[in-house]
């Protein structure tokens, strides 16, 4: 890929290899890259060495303990979950065959106001204009974004004599500027107002900032990973690896339970069997069998990231027996994992048994299904994926009975293709089911 040395790893035994060998966790450097974070190699994605090992442990610590992927933040899902409900049960009401409109990004919306409750400490009101904002500024990055000109290693001083090649290769700092400005003015109001007892993120962030100035000798201050840049290009790496990917894998499942009635009958009876009348809760989770299948096989074939960032070789090393060159780009192929016919035999066929035993009642747990990645590198947002994921896909098809608009052919499964497969906006009529 332009000059770069590039390894395509596909095949179970090749991408597990090299999602396990620690020289293949850099992550490569560009102009493209640089330019969502002040021109410097700060952020998540995008960094490594010893600060990524800081900033990583850190962030997962921290966000774990404000209740990423554990029942603590619970409520606040089911909160978002019960305000999709009345908007689709809404939109159901006001037309006259119950239809509704899942355009993609219908759940953007609560997924991002989810995370920016962990980060910045505030839940917004669904119409709040600052939401909508957010919602744009990453919307708009992932449309403009360009993955193939970001890999190409133009450096900044030629970005600076000839402004020019920006525009040739997609290099766009307006992308970034109004969300690395929003996020800057929370957090000097964060540093304004805060006490003692951390909030948030932010907060955490900003006494640890404090912390390392206090500790740090003098000649040590300016060296310190903890800075207000590094932590606005934290969040927005946060913003942009978390909002789409959840998103996409909620709308994929619903619309595989257009697709296949069969599924969604199966799904809604134990969820009823289990549930009762109450929405879905993570208490319930081991007891729904059935759709775990159902959200693994949609995870599967849905392929919401068919690669995974760009790896980058730190030094030279091996790889299948092939010597792979230091600053070599590789990429890994999670799609010729989830799509293997020699394990799977049916691949594209949508049919969540395959992850249960013979008399459907426990769940065979592949080695295959990794989704968000493993090793290293592994996917940092995963614990509230896996969560969210569940909660607002099993509530929603408690909640609903989907089916196909009659006359029509079925919406299509093809994916809108970019740095993540998103699911085709699609209608179908709905149901109110409590
Ligand atoms: C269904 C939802 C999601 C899927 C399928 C997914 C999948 C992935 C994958 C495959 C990677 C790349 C791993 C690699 O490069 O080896 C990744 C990285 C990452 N994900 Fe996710 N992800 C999801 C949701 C989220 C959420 C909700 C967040 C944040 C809250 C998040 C944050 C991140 C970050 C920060 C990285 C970079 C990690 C690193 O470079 O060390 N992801 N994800």
């Amino acid at each position: 890929m332009g000059p770069s040395f590039t390894v395509s790893v596909c095949g179970y035994e090749a991408v597990v290899e090299a999602l396990h060998n620690e020289d293949l966790n850099g992550r490569p450097d560009s102009a493209a890259r640089r330019e969502r974070t002040f021109g410097k190699r700060l952020g998540l994605m995008f960094i490594d060495g010893d600060f990524f090992r800081e900033q990583r442990r850190f962030t997962l610590r921290h966000l774990r303990d404000l209740g990423f992927g554990r029942t603590s933040a619970e409520d606040m899902i089911q909160d978002e979950i019960r305000e999709m409900i009345r908007v689709i049960g809404d939109q159901s009401s006001s037309d006259p065959s119950g239809v509704v409109d899942f355009k993609n990004g219908i759940f953007n919306r609560s997924v991002l106001n989810i995370l920016w409750a962990l980060i910045g400490g505030e839940r917004f009101h669904r119409d709040d204009a600052r939401l909508t904002n957010l919602l744009n500024m990453v919307d708009f990055f992932n449309r403009n974004f360009k993955p193939q000109t970001a890999n190409v290693a133009v450096p900044g001083f030629l970005l600076r004599m000839f402004p020019s090649l920006r525009k040739i290769l997609g290099i766009r700092n307006d992308i970034f500027e109004p969300l690395q400005n929003f996020i800057r003015t929370v957090i000097e109001e964060h540093a304004r107002d805060r006490d003692d007892v951390p909030r948030d993120f932010i907060d955490v962030y900003l006494k640890e900032m404090e912390k390392q100035q206090m500790d740090l000798p003098e000649d040590q201050k300016q060296s310190t990973s903890f800075h207000v840049e590094q932590l606005i290009a934290l969040v927005i790496d946060l913003f942009l690896a978390g909002a789409e990917t959840s998103s996409n894998a909620i709308g994929f499942a619903l619309l595989y339970m257009v697709h296949y009635p069969e599924v969604q009958r199966k799904m809604q009876a134990e969820l009823d069997r289990i549930c009762g009348d109450a929405l879905p809760s993570l208490a319930h989770r081991p007891s729904l069998v059935y759709t775990e299948a159902v959200l693994i096989e949609s995870l599967r074939l849905a392929n919401v990231a068919p690669l995974t960032l760009m790896h980058c070789a730190s030094k030279d090393t091996q790889l299948g027996g092939f010597n792979i060159p230091k600053a070599s780009l590789v990429l890994i192929n999670l799609y010729s994992v989830n799509m293997d016919e020699t394990y799977w035999t049916d691949p594209q066929v949508f049919r969540p048994e395959r992850h249960l035993d013979s008399d459907g009642s426990l769940l065979k747990k592949s080695e295959r299904f990794m989704p968000f990645g493993l090793g290293k590198r592994q996917c940092l947002g995963e614990p509230l994926a896996r969560n969210s994921f569940f909660l607002f896909t099993a509530a929603l098809v408690k909640a609903f009975q989907l089916e196909a608009v009659p006359a029509r052919p079925l919406p299509t499964l093809d994916p809108l293709t970019g740095v993540t497969n998103g699911y085709q906006g699609f209608q179908a009529i709905v149901t109110p089911r409590i």
